[in-house]
This record gives C-alpha cells, structure tokens and sequence, in this order.
C-alpha cells in the first residue's frame, strides 16, 4: 500500500510536470501496478482495481486541463505586424507609451494635401537610384563640374541613395507622356528621401527630405509655376507672402531660379530676413528630350526644395539634426 501511494505521488507530479504529460498513461509504473492485482489475495483485488482505476481517472483530469490551458495559449490571436504592444491587454496599451507618426510624415501629408488641392497627384521618391535618373537624364554632362555640387554617395554596384527628388524627373516624364497626350498635362510632387555626404551641422544633414514639383503642358509658363508656389507657401504658412526670384544655375532648368520668401513676421522674421526656399525654373529641353517628350509642342516648369527646412521654420526648430536623432523628447513635442 505504501508503494502504491508513493507511485501515485510520482505519477501525479510527472502529470503536472512533463512536456508530454499523456506518457504519464502508458507508463511503466502503472503497468507495474495492474500486474499487481493477480498477486493479491482474491478479496483485495477488486479494491486495489479500484485504485488503480481512480487514480487513472485523477491523472486524466490532470492532462486534461493542463492540454484546455496549452490551446487557450494557442488560439490567443498575436499580430505580427503589430507594432510593439499591440497583443498586450488592453488597458495596459492605452496607458502605455507607444510611440507617435514623426513630424516630417506629419507635414510631408500636409505640403501634399496642398499641391493636391491644386490638381498635383503625388509619387513618391526611390531611395536608391542610377547614376543616370540622378545626373544623365538631367542634362548634367558627364564629368561636369556641376556633379560635384552634390556630395553624392555610391554603393559598389554603381547606384546612389538620390542627391535630390529630381532623379524622379526622368521616370515622371517617361510615364506621364500618355497622360499628357490625352490629358493635356502632367502635374505631380514627388516627396522623398535624399543623402548627401557632407559634415553636418545645425543645417545640414547627410539624410533629408525634399519635394519636387514637375509640370509639363503645351503653355506652361514661369508666371504659373510662380502662382503655383506662392499659393503653396502661403497656404502652408497660413498668411500672405512676398515672395523673390534670383537666377540661378541648374542644368536641368533654363532659366533656373532661387525662389525665396521673406521670412513670416509671425514666425519671428525681421524686415528684409529673405530666406531662400527652393530651385525651381523652365524644364530643360534636352531633359524633356531624354524622356520623349517632344520640347517643340510641349513645355513645364519644376521645383525642387528641403521639407527639413521649410518645417523648421514653421516650428522654429533651431537644428535640422533632431529629426533623425530620434530624441523623443523633440519628437514628443508633434504628437
Ligand atoms: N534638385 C535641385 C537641388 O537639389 C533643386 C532643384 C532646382 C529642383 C531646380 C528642380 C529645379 O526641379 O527645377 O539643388
């Protein structure tokens, strides 16, 4: 008798213990037990049947309920595209920290929004493209001078992270040609993500962001893509702005101009503060050219300009560094 509850203990505790705890049910032990019943004494066999049998049924209730446990854990639904957090419960996600959208995707939507309300579609940049969409196809003459402007780099296959939105410009042209044979235009803004290496500082990072705007139609005139960017800057700042042009060189543009605005006065801007906001100009024919486009019947204008800069601004963030610092006191401030 003895034996027989030291086998049950050890049977009980393997139940609640093992990775397989049905095993429990053919084990050596029980089997022991069972050849037990013809070596007693008639009278006490059924008795000890009885046992064996009980404790049968103890051990199945055991497995039973650890297996109910192991398919609750099983059918727990779990997201893997989550972000963190998510298959958390419930009341601990709502109080936790989980993260916000980053102020430049915040307003990358809103400069967007504004140039859609305007008749623009969007697309948005590659971050990694050829030599040819950043420089060839842009009028940029091999070896010239002006490819040393931007401080491009290069993976080892010969591509680049794009110096600039205007390596959309070619693909843009390319694509809209049909468009603008049966629509009479081509208008969209390309947000993007550019690399350019150099030191930085308060102004300068080696990743940024631009916006770029192409318009292609039989009449497309300096004069409109002016209204155009004034209409742009104002809505954007959410007030009147005088607005200047310089000449400027580009080789995809002729003429190219430095377009600026005078600082906002309600942004903290003094009398004369010009502050120089994009490249913009007529499209180059030769670039209208390299996409198939043809420069006798049909013309456009393009501008290319810093997302980082124009948010700066708006907020009077002192350093363009913090948006890719992830510092999230500085990104706390967007939420
Ligand atoms: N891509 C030029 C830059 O990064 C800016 C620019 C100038 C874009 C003139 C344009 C343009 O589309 O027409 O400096």
């Amino acid at each position: 008798m003895k034996e027989f509850e030291k086998i049950r203990k050890e049977l009980i505790a393997r139940a609640k213990d093992m990775d397989e705890p049905r095993g429990v049910l053919r084990s050596k032990e029980l089997r022991v037990l069972y050849k037990v019943i013809p070596t007693l004494p008639a009278d006490e066999r059924a008795c000890f049947g009885k046992k064996i049998n009980d404790l049968k049924i103890e051990l199945e209730k055991i497995i039973a309920e650890r297996e109910a446990a192991v398919a609750d854990e099983a059918i727990e639904p779990i997201d893997i595209t989550a972000p963190m957090g998510i298959n958390e419960p419930l009341p601990q996600l709502m109080t936790a920290d989980h993260g916000s959208r980053h102020p430049l995707m915040i307003e990358i939507e809103r400069i967007v929004q504004i140039f859609n309300l305007m008749g623009f579609d969007t697309t948005e940049s590659r971050q990694l493209d050829s030599v040819y969409n950043n420089f060839d196809a842009l009028n940029f003459p091999p070896g010239h001078p002006a490819r040393d402007g931007y401080d491009s780099f290069a993976t080892a296959e010969g591509f680049l992270p794009i110096t600039h939105t205007s390596a959309m410009q070619n693909r843009i042209l390319r694509t809209g040609k049909k468009k603008l044979e049966e629509c009479g235009q081509i208008a969209t803004v390309i947000p993007g993500r550019v690399f350019r290496n150099e030191s930085q500082d308060t102004t300068h990072e080696h990743t940024f962001y631009h916006y770029e705007g192409v318009f292609v139609s039989k009449d497309a005139t300096l004069g409109q893509m002016m209204a155009v960017l004034r209409a742009f800057f104002e809505t954007y700042y959410g007030q009147k702005l005088k607005i200047r042009t310089q000449p400027a060189y580009f080789p995809f543009v002729e003429p190219g101009l430095e377009f600026s605005i005078e600082k906002p006065k309600r942004l903290g801007g003094k009398d004369d503060g010009w502050l120089e906001m994009l490249g913009c100009g007529m499209i180059h024919p030769n670039v209208l050219r390299e996409a198939g486009i043809d420069p006798t019947k049909y013309r456009g204008f393009a501008w290319g300009g810093g997302i980082d800069r124009l948010v700066m601004l708006k907020y009077g963030i002192d350093d363009v560094r913090h948006f890719e610092s992830g510092k999230l006191r500085f990104l706390k401030e967007f939420r």
